[in-house]
């Protein structure tokens, strides 16, 4: 199943002061999605935002709005952040004891469902729970923080979650540390959603948002 290559910009790199007008000046640069990172200090060494500032980003874009939630428990807020607009919720197989229960919340809220893994977890956890996703994320840096490297392990990795995945439409997508430089590595092994942080927003200058996601699109392509 070939699935269309998507460059979705975490807005963790954006301007904090300024987020409406950063997605809404991402969006006509041309990209496919938005990553929305949440962190809580608890399951990640970092705290970012929540449902509210989702829910006021809402109205400034189209945009298939894809919630990367980095928080344990996930299960009581997933209804937050369904109704804050997000399109596909993503949660870490390591949050909380009943995967199944999460990502059967998610599909009850009408959204897109997807998991997540950290680099140190295996794939193995997703061997029971593959028909109950839309969406699976491997993690290529430890979560918590924009501007890390790659794990160059990460990209078997992929190569063995494309493997699992076998012919279902499940989206493959990769986390951290995607560059021009390593975008290429990740779409032969299998990926087809790419989130860039700093690799679209370093530098917060707009004129250059449209110019990074086509040399990451031609990139992946390439
Ligand atoms: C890491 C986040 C990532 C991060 C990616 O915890 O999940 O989405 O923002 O940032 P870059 O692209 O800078 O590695
Ligand atoms: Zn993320």
């Amino acid at each position: 199943m070939t699935l269309p290559i998507r460059i979705t910009p975490s807005i963790l790199a954006a301007d904090f002061a300024r987020l409406g007008q950063e997605v809404r000046d991402v969006t006509e640069a041309g990209a496919d999605w938005i990553h929305l990172d949440v962190m809580d200090g608890h399951f990640v060494p970092n705290i970012s935002f929540g449902p509210d500032v989702i829910k006021s980003l809402r109205p400034h874009t189209k945009a298939f709005f894809d919630c990367h939630l980095m928080i344990a428990p996930a299960d009581p807020y997933l209804e937050a952040f369904a109704k804050a607009g997000c399109d596909s919720i993503t949660v870490h197989a390591e949050a909380g004891p009943h995967l199944h229960r999460s990502l059967q919340t998610i599909r009850s809220l009408g959204k897109k469902v997807g998991v997540t893994l950290n680099p140190a977890t295996p794939l193995s956890v997703l061997e029971n729970v593959l028909d109950d996703v839309d969406l699976i994320l491997i993690m290529s840096v430890n979560p918590g923080f924009g501007g890390q490297k790659l794990i160059p392990a990460m990209v078997d990795k992929i190569k063995a979650a494309k493997a699992l995945i076998g012919s279902r439409p499940i989206e493959l997508q990769v986390d951290g540390g995607i560059t021009v430089e390593t975008i290429g590595a990740a779409t032969i092994a299998g990926a087809n959603v790419f989130v860039a942080g700093s690799a679209v927003f370093q530098g917060n200058s707009v004129e250059s948002y449209c110019q990074r996601i086509s040399a990451l699109r031609s990139a992946a392509t390439a």
